[in-house]
C-alpha cells in the first residue's frame, strides 16, 4: 500500500508522532496472558550461555541498549558489534551461542553477511526485523516483527523504537527462563511497558520546547551527547540522529568517559546535551555535567522533573520528561533524540526525509 504523509510535514515527523500507536500494537502482538509468548519455535533462554548481537547504524544502537538490559535483567552474557566488523574479526563461536541480528529493512548488506558467518556457528539465528519477508527475517530460525509499518524517513525513529520494545520483551521472558525475575516481578515490568505508549503520548508534548532549543543548536558547529549505563546507547541514537539530518557534527560519549579526552573540546560554542533521568546514575552523570558547566560549556540537560529540580541549576536550558519506570528510559528518550535533530534539520532547511549520501537501505557492503 502506498503510504503518505498523512498531512505531516515530512514522513520523519508522522513517523515520531505515530510511535505510541505502533508501539501499542507490538506489545499486544507479544504479551499473554502469563507473559511474553513468542513465535514457534520460541527460544529457551535458560538453555543459553551468551548471545551475540550484531547490527549497523540505529539497529546497533538498540542492540547496544539491549545489551545493558540482557547484562541487568537476565544476568546473561552479551557481545555487541557493528555488522561491517563482526565476521571480519572471526570471531570464535561456543557452543550455546545465539546470534541475534537487529535490522529494519531486513536487507543491510553487511549485517546478512555477519548471519550467514553465524549459520552451522551458531545454536540458533534469530532476528528482530521489520520487514518480516527480508532476507534476513527468511535466513532466521526464528524471525520477531517489530510491527513499526513502513518507515520511509532515511533516520530511523519508530523502527529504533519498536526494535527497543521487542527486545525490552524479549529481556523480560530471558529474565523469567533464567530464574533472574519472579513471575510476579515480570507483570510488573510488563504492566510499566503497557503504559509506555501512554506516557509517549505524554513525552511528545516536549515538541514545542525541542523547537525553540533547536533554533539555538542550529548555529553550532559541534554537538557533544553525553548518557552513562543504558542511557550511553541513547547518547549515541541522539548524536547519530542529529548528523544525519542537519549536517552537524555531533559526539556521543559515555559521561565518565568526558575527562579522558573531549572535555578538552568544551567551550562556550559546543552545546552539551546530558541524557540523564533520575536513576541510579543520576548523581554520577550531574557530577560529570558540573565538570561541563565549570568549564563554561553550555548545557541541556534532558531529565525528569526531579532530576531537573535537583540538578537544573546553572544549566543553558533543560528538557522535562515525564517519569518512566528506569529500564523503560531508553525508549522514552529516543523522543528528544528525533525531536531535536528534526528540528535542527528543519531550522537549517536541510531536506529531512532524503539527507545527502544516506540511503534507506545499505545493499551494498
Ligand atoms: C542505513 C539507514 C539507517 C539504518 C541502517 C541500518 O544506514 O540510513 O537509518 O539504521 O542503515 O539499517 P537496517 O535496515 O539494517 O536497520
Amino acid at each position: 500500500a502506498m503510504v503518505d504523509k498523512a498531512g505531516f510535514k515530512h514522513f520523519m515527523a508522522k513517523e515520531i508522532a505515530e510511535q505510541p500507536t505502533v508501539l501499542q500494537g507490538a506489545l499486544s502482538h507479544y504479551i499473554g496472558a502469563d507473559g511474553v509468548v513468542l513465535p514457534e519455535p520460541g527460544l529457551a533462554f535458560d538453555q543459553i550461555e551468551r548471545m551475540t548481537l550484531v547490527a549497523c547504524g540505529t539497529a546497533f544502537y538498540a542492540c547496544m541498549v539491549a545489551k545493558y538490559w540482557f547484562e541487568q535483567i537476565a544476568r546473561l552474557p552479551i557481545e555487541i558489534d557493528v555488522a561491517s566488523e563482526f565476521r571480519y574479526r572471526e570471531p570464535p563461536v561456543t557452543k550455546g551461542t545465539v546470534a541475534l541480528f537487529v535490522s529494519q529493512s531486513g536487507e543491510t548488506a553487511d549485517t546478512l553477511a555477519a548471519l550467514r558467518y553465524m549459520h552451522e556457528k551458531a545454536d540458533k539465528i534469530v532476528s528482530v526485523v521489520n520487514v518480516p519477508e527480508s532476507s534476513i527475517a527468511r535466513e532466521s530460525d526464528l524471525a520477531l516483527p517489530i510491527l513499526a509499518g513502513t518507515e520511509i524517513g532515511v533516520a530511523s525513529t519508530k523502527a529504533f523504537t519498536c526494535q527497543l520494545t521487542t527486545l525490552a520483551m524479549l529481556v523480560l521472558k530471558a529474565a523469567q527462563d533464567r530464574g533472574q525475575m519472579s513471575p510476579q516481578d515480570v507483570q510488573t515490568k510488563l504492566a510499566a511497558l503497557r503504559g509506555l505508549p501512554g506516557v509517549m503520548n505524554i513525552a511528545l508534548g516536549i515538541e514545542a520546547r525541542t523547537q525553540a532549543i533547536a533554533q539555538e543548536l542550529s548555529e553550532a558547529r559541534d554537538i557533544l551527547f553525553l548518557g552513562r549505563g543504558q542511557m550511553y546507547p541513547l547518547a549515541h541514537e541522539g548524536a547519530l540522529k542529529l548528523k544525519e539530518i542537519s549536517y552537524i557534527h555531533a559526539e556521543a560519549y559515555a559521561s565518565g568517559e568526558l575527562k579522558h579526552g573531549p572535555i578538552a573540546l568544551v567551550d562556550p560554542n559546543v552545546p552539551v546535551i546530558v541524557m540523564a533521568p533520575r536513576d541510579a546514575l543520576f548523581d554520577k552523570t550531574v557530577s560529570n555535567m558540573q565538570e561541563v558547566m565549570a568549564r563554561g560549556g553550555k548545557v541541556l540537560l534532558i531529565s525528569d522533573q526531579k532530576g531537573v529540580n535537583e540538578a537544573g541549576d546553572g544549566v543553558w536550558q533543560s528538557i522535562v520528561m515525564p517519569e518512566v519506570d528506569d529500564f523503560l528510559a531508553p525508549i522514552l528518550y529516543a523522543i528528544p533524540a528525533q525531536l531535536l535533530a528534526y528540528h535542527t534539520a528543519i531550522a537549517k532547511g536541510t531536506d529531512v526525509d532524503q539527507p545527502r549520501n544516506l540511503a534507506k537501505s545499505v545493499t551494498v557492503e
